[in-house]
């Protein structure tokens, strides 16, 4: 569906006084959008890329609408936003509703997920408890908490004394944990590694308990779910070369299970993972376009509301004939982008490379630019748009 200008009357209009005539009338914003990746198209670790700030505010000049989706993650939305806008100096400032994450959609889990208790992996110092409390998680425990109350739990781990002091919470270990939650990359990937191996083959969840698997017929279930949030192997920061990220921990958690539960062959822990290039990302991210765009059009774009879609649901409608991911890593943007009908626009800022050409899982649809202003200018002007 485009909304367009309501036809009003010639009649009706001369009884309409021009003010309240210029007031209620929306703003119409374009018949397609983007979605931009941040590391790689946008900034470089702490780095910015130079041509995002032009290419972001060409955008907001023309009224496009435009949201940021990351694998990245481990703080709240208004602190990737925060980020983003302090590093590349766009102006109007990102709002902190064009930004998903990794784990955005879960802010739309929180709610009827049925867990009690559930443990954060990753981020720095206690930033993912502040996430998944925000998300509407109340028992939440974090790696420390456990190491805190029981050291040998993990017996190299990098806690320091100042650590425990600033974020470990104390717990009550009789209470089981219902699902591991992993919000970002571990930062002490040797404890995180023992800790999740600990309850996916624990009894219930139950912190220092082993499962009697004797009467299991299917081990690929681990005794609690684990919710990855993103896939991502590699991706780029300011080194020259990629990192590994979230998705090798994911391996390695995977590989461990296999080993410790003699799984078969074709057998893999039984797991969620969200994040692109997964179509349960792309359709939250599509339901948050939308709600940015009728923010755009209604003058409401300081607002703090969003409508939160139920995950795993795609919109009914759309206003957008055309939705332009510009990423620059072809397994998790451009693919997503193929497999959920939308365009794809790879960068060679990140981790893509032209050696990759003929060995990349999936071929961007509108092209392979230098830089994320590139293929805005481009872009705009195959829709006719004046840059
Ligand atoms: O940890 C960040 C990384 O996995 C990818 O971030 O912005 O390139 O999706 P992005
Ligand atoms: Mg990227």
């Amino acid at each position: 569906m485009i909304t367009t200008r309501p036809a009003i009357a010639i009649r009706s209009l001369r009884r309409i006084p021009y003010h309240r005539f210029h007031s209620s009338v929306p703003r119409l914003t374009t018949d397609f959008a983007f979605v931009f990746d941040i590391d790689g198209v946008l900034i470089r670790g702490k780095k910015p890329i130079l041509q995002a700030k032009p290419a972001l505010e060409l955008l907001n000049q023309h009224k496009v609408p435009y949201i940021l989706m990351t694998n990245g993650g481990g703080v709240l939305e208004k602190t990737k936003a925060d980020e983003v806008n302090e590093i590349t100096g766009v102006v109007p400032p990102i709002s902190p509703l064009q930004v998903v994450q990794s784990h955005t959609p879960i802010k739309a889990l929180a709610l009827n997920h049925g867990f009690n208790r559930v443990l954060v992996i990753g981020g720095d110092g206690d930033n993912a408890r502040t996430v998944a409390g925000t998300y509407g998680f109340t028992d939440i425990i974090m790696p420390i908490d456990i190491v805190n109350a029981i050291p040998s739990v993990s017996p190299h781990h990098r806690f320091t004394a100042e650590d425990f002091a600033k974020y470990a919470k104390p717990i009550d270990l009789t209470k089981p944990v219902d699902a591991i939650l992993v919000l970002n990359d571990p930062r002490d990937m040797n404890t995180d590694i023992q800790i999740v191996q600990d309850l996916l083959n624990s009894q219930n969840g139950l912190i220092g308990t082993a499962r009697n698997t004797h009467h299991i017929r299917d081990l690929s279930e681990p005794s609690i779910p684990i919710i990855f949030s993103n896939n991502d192997y590699l991706y780029a920061n300011d080194y020259n070369l990629p990192r590994f990220g979230q998705g090798a921990f994911r391996i390695i958690t995977e590989k461990l299970y296999k080993m410790t539960n003699k799984l078969k062959k074709h057998q893999t822990l039984q797991s969620f993972i969200l994040g692109k290039p997964f179509k349960i990302q792309y359709d939250f991210a599509h339901h948050v376009l939308i709600d940015w765009r009728h923010k755009l059009i209604n003058d409401e774009i300081m607002s703090h509301h969003q409508i939160l879609p139920k995950l795993g649901v795609e919109p009914v409608e759309t206003p957008f004939k055309k939705i332009y991911m510009v990423g620059d890593n072809p397994a998790s943007d451009i693919k997503g982008a193929n497999d959920n009908g939308w365009e794809s626009v790879l960068l060679k800022t990140g981790v893509y490379k032209d050696a990759d050409y003929d060995t990349m899982v999936a071929k961007p649809t509108v092209g392979i630019f230098n830089n994320v202003e590139d293929a805005v200018i481009k872009i705009l002007e195959s829709h006719n748009v004046k840059v």
